[in-house]
């Protein structure tokens, strides 16, 4: 399906626009379906979106009781460390709406290793998405009704990043990586490519005049791009949307 691409003059701009967005879809899965997934990104482009969500019309429009939060990735520090992608989603979102506590799925990083980390988060994936009942076809990987992700400089999204073995995985729902080459330099807990491309709606959320050069060879030169950067081998199955902003 051809990616939509949606321009923003500045972040708050974007992230209304990526509140919207977010608020009908929820609506409609959860008419549809009862239940709305949907995995958080990690970064600092998303704050402004997670606050707008917990603020009015958001907080008390969103399904919040049918909604499901789950991470796209992970650094492996503790939940409460500034560079925890789950310590800045409750900061701006989790803590200020009224979604239960068993509705939302932190990646654990207080195991012995990312790599029991991601066995046990893969095994949680595992066990919920049967029992939504939202899995593909064949029965092997889960559906997301929503993916949120952002890019880095260097063309990773989640904690896909250039030249790493996980970009190669097909099998596994989530993985561990190795420590990227950029900050924080830290070991990450990932959902991996099949997963991601399984989603029934991938969001981009891109800001900043750093990053302009790689998207422009992702948006004009898809097969060269995919080569290059992880960000391009997320093709869905479903919608593709691009909410950018040329510079912050
Ligand atoms: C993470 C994110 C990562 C992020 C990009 C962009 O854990 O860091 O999941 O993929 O989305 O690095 O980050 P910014 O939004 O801060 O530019």
């Amino acid at each position: 399906m051809k990616p939509e691409i949606n321009h923003y003059q500045n972040i708050q701009t974007l992230s209304q626009a990526a509140a919207d967005f977010v608020s009908k879809l929820a609506k409609e899965c959860v008419e549809k379906r009862k239940i709305f997934t949907v995995a958080l990104s990690g970064g600092n482009t998303p704050r402004t979106l997670y606050e707008l969500l917990a603020q009015d019309p958001y907080v008390n429009s969103i399904p919040w009781a049918h909604t499901h939060l789950f991470w796209g990735d992970e650094r492996y520090v503790p939940a409460d460390h500034p560079d925890s992608n789950f310590a800045m989603a409750s900061q701006t979102l989790v803590d200020h709406v009224p979604i239960p506590a068993q509705n939302v799925y932190r990646i654990p990083t207080e195991h012995a290793s990312p790599e029991e980390a991601a066995d046990y988060y893969e095994q949680t994936l595992r066990n919920l998405f049967e029992i939504f009942g939202s899995l593909t076809e064949n029965g092997r990987l889960p559906v997301f009704d929503l993916m949120l992700l952002g890019m880095g400089k260097d063309g990773h999204t989640a904690s896909l990043f250039p030249d790493s073995l996980v970009l190669v995985e097909q099998r596994r729902w989530v993985a561990a990586t190795s420590v990227p080459r950029l900050n924080p330099p830290v070991r990450r807990i990932t959902l991996t490519l099949p997963v991601i491309n399984a989603a029934r709606n991938v969001v981009f959320l891109v800001a900043g005049t750093e990053k302009q050069p790689i998207l422009q060879i992702i948006l004009e030169n898809p097969q060269k791009a995919r080569e290059l950067y992880p960000v391009a081998r997320v093709e869905p199955a479903g919608k593709l949307l691009w909410f950018l902003v040329k510079n912050i």
